[in-house]
Order: structure tokens, then C-alpha cells, then sequence
């Protein structure tokens, strides 16, 4: 078996907090000897309630948080080695969708502009060039060249995430880190946009690490899932596996207390409930 595009090993995070009322700092241990892999073409989904430190294990994926211990490797290269000045290839390779569309985009400019700039900042094309794979962006995402022209303000939440979403494939990511990409969409939104990145994964082999507390939607959209709870990995495996046979009594918890099906479904179910 070749590498995997992605290997996280024992990787430990921590925060230096401050108690309140005092001025002395104490350090909080959030990711906790966490180790898995994400192979090129395959999603990843990692779950856990709040607070059980998924974001911290994207960031520090994305070089937005300082690793205490462990590796990250990508495609062979640890991470670390790149010191301050994380390469342009590593930041166009691994791209993000977070889970508010509209704090990710500038109001002042014209959404296809957000587009473009990703695209000059990276040195690619002139500026023609960058408004032709805007526009191509765009229509894979389901959106029309006109919507290149509109502000952030003149978007539905469901457009502003496909924008999202054309910003980071113009850029022909590797690894798309999704944390909470769906969580603040609708139910007919959140299918349009499952199946976009299925569609997506299928034509260009893009790897997903998909965060999300919903595990419908996870189960739905993973090959292999990890369940985090309070910065430990309890339990890891292929997602029907883990889904149809939780062993650890924190993943039962968890999916006990969700609703079992694809959005799609859910949303069939309320219609049919009405
Ligand atoms: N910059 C920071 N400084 C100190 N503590 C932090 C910082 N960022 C996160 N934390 C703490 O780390 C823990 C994990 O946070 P994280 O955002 O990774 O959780 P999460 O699993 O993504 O939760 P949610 O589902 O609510 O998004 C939490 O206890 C959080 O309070
Ligand atoms: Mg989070």
C-alpha cells in the first residue's frame, strides 16, 4: 500500500489558559495522542461532542495552531520542517471550508473577486485567466458567472458556501479540511452541497477530512470515521462498521442521540410529516 496523503501521529495539542480572577496561566492539554491517516480520494469524518478539540486537530492541519507533540505528515513531508513560512504549495494543496459563509468573505468585494485574489496570491494566470477559472469554478460549484459580480450580502447562506467552496478548488487542493461546512445550512442545502463534494471527490480524487457533530451527515460522506472525545481518539474505523457496531460506549452515546438518516431523507420526513 502506497503512503497516505495524510499522517497524523501522536499528536498532542495544548493551550496555555489563564483561571479567572488570576493572573497565572495553566496549561490545558486538548488533543491528546491522537494518530490516524486520510489516503488520496477518501474522506475522513472525525466527530465527537463540543469541545472534544476537532477543530484544534484541523487547525493544527491548516498550521493554525502550534502542534505540542507528535507529527503531522503530508504526502511524506512533516509539516514542522516548513517553519514559519508555511510553502505556497502546502497552502494551496490543503484549502478549508469553515462552517460561517459569510465571515469568510470580505463584504467590501464582489465574491468573484474573493476568487480571483485566491488565484493571484497564489501567482497563477493573468487576470484574464483567473476570470476564466473563476467562472469554471463557479459552474462546477453550481453557480452562474453572474453570481461572480454579487457581494457577499446579495447571497443565500447556501451560494456563499458553494463560493466557499469554488475559492478553495480553484486553487486544486489535495486535502479539503470541511469543519462544520454544513451546519449552518438548511436541510435541501446541506444534500445540494453532499453531493457537490461527492461529485468533486469523484472527478478530481480530493481528499476530505470532514468535521461535523451531525454524524448523519458524516456517516453518509465518510469512508472511515474517528470518534473524539475530550481530545482522545476512543474508537476509529470504516464508517458502516463503526456506525452498524459502535465498541466504544461514548460512540453509542453519541448515536443515540442523533437522527439516523441523510438530510435528504430527513428533509422527505418533515415534508411527509407537514
Ligand atoms: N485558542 C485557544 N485557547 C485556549 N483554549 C482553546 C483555544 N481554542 C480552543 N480551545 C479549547 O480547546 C478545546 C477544544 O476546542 P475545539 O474548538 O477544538 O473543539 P470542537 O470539538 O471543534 O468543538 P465544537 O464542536 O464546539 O466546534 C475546548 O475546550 C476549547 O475551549
Ligand atoms: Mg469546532
Amino acid at each position: 500500500m502506497s503512503a497516505p496523503l495524510l499522517q497524523v501521529s501522536n499528536l498532542n495539542i495544548d493551550y496555555e489558559v489563564s483561571k479567572a480572577g488570576s493572573w497565572r496561566k495553566h496549561t490545558l492539554t486538548v488533543v491528546k495522542d491522537v494518530s490516524f491517516h486520510i489516503g488520496a480520494g477518501e474522506t475522513y469524518g472525525l466527530v465527537g461532542e463540543s469541545g472534544s478539540g476537532k477543530s484544534t486537530i484541523g487547525k493544527a492541519i491548516l498550521r493554525l495552531a502550534d502542534v505540542t507533540q507528535g507529527r503531522v505528515l503530508f504526502d511524506g513531508t512533516d509539516i514542522s520542517t516548513f517553519g514559519k513560512n508555511t510553502p505556497l504549495s502546502y497552502r494551496s494543496d490543503v484549502q478549508a471550508v469553515f462552517q460561517d459563509p459569510i465571515a469568510s468573505q470580505n463584504p467590501r468585494h464582489t465574491v468573484g473577486r474573493s476568487v480571483t485574489d485566491a488565484l493571484k496570491r497564489h501567482g497563477i494566470g493573468d487576470a484574464a485567466r483567473r476570470h476564466r477559472r473563476a467562472v469554471e469554478a463557479f459552474e462546477q460549484v453550481g453557480l452562474r458567472e453572474g453570481h461572480l459580480e454579487r457581494y457577499p450580502s446579495q447571497l443565500s447562506g447556501g451560494q456563499l458556501q458553494r463560493v466557499s467552496i469554488a475559492r478553495a478548488l480553484v486553487l486544486e487542493p489535495r486535502l479539503l479540511v470541511c469543519d462544520e461546512a454544513l451546519s449552518a445550512l438548511d436541510l435541501s442545502t446541506q444534500s445540494q452541497i453532499i453531493d457537490l463534494l461527492d461529485r468533486l471527490q469523484t472527478e478530481m480524487g480530493m481528499s476530505y477530512l470532514f468535521i461535523a457533530h451531525d454524524l448523519a451527515v458524516v456517516r453518509h460522506i465518510s469512508h472511515r470515521i474517528g470518534v473524539l472525545k475530550k481530545g482522545v481518539l476512543v474508537e476509529q474505523g470504516d464508517a458502516e462498521q463503526v456506525f452498524s457496531h459502535p465498541e466504544h460506549e461514548y460512540t453509542r452515546a453519541l448515536l443515540a442521540a442523533t437522527p439516523a438518516s441523510h438530510p435528504r431523507d430527513r428533509r422527505r420526513q418533515a415534508t411527509l410529516a407537514a
